[in-house]
């Protein structure tokens, strides 16, 4: 009689492997260059000719790796939940959900907010000017400008549960089969 010693890992399909550590980065990187961008002063030439542009232009990139990810995803078969506790399963399963909501509404926000603010040189994807959806409205652009800053912030809370999650299920389960890293790698 044979041992399975090492089973197989269901791995997630390669596409939806690699657009995920991407599309990780980025965020992570969009945080932090928004943070920066906010807290420079004004006198800093790079803020409005650098970064601004550029966050601007990552964020659109994803929102479309997004939409991306989610098709494939929808065309794809996914490995089977990995068996977690009940609760567990729901928080994992909510944070994702949340995750993949955010990870659409806080570019769109993004998008609305420079768009309506009256002084905004508008939208520019890596050079394209994108159309202009919304009216100018410095009272609007105030609302999608929490929105976005409250939103995206909300974002990085669930990333640092999401990554919590990952990091015991790899160090501190005893079951071996909740350890659903390897699934992404
Ligand atoms: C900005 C950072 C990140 C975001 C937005 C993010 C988002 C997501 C989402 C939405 C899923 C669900 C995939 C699906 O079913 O379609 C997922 C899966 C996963 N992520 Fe992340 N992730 C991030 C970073 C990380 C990091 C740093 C780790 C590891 C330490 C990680 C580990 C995992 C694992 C293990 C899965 C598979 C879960 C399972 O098979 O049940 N993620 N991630
Ligand atoms: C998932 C994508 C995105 C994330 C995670 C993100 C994150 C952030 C964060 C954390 C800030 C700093 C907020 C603060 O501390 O005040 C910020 C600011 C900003 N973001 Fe984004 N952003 C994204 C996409 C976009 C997009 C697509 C646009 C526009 C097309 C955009 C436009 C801006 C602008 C103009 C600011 C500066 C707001 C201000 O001056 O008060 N962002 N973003």
């Amino acid at each position: 009689m044979s041992h399975d010693v090492h089973p197989t890992i269901e791995k997630y399909p390669a596409a939806l492997r690699i657009l995920h550590w991407v599309r990780a980065l980025l965020i992570l990187g969009l945080i932090a260059a928004g943070w920066t961008m906010t807290v420079l002063d004004d006198v800093v030439l790079a803020k409005f000719n650098l970064l601004y542009p550029l966050h601007k232009s990552f964020g659109v990139l994803v929102f479309l790796i997004v939409l991306a990810q989610l098709a494939i995803r929808a065309r794809s078969r996914l490995p089977e939940p990995a068996p977690l506790p009940a609760q567990e399963s729901l928080l994992s399963q909510a944070v994702h959900v949340a995750m993949y909501a955010l990870l659409l509404i806080v570019p769109l926000m993004g998008y609305a907010m420079s768009s309506s603010y009256t002084d905004s040189d508008g939208v520019f994807f890596f050079g394209i000017h994108l159309p202009e959806i919304l009216p100018k409205d410095d009272d609007r652009f105030k609302l999608f400008q929490f929105l976005h800053k409250t939103l995206a912030y909300s974002l990085l809370a669930l990333v640092i549960l999401h990554v919590a999650g990952a990091l015991k299920h790899r160090y501190f389960d005893k079951d071996r089969r909740t350890n659903v890293l390897p699934r992404i790698i």
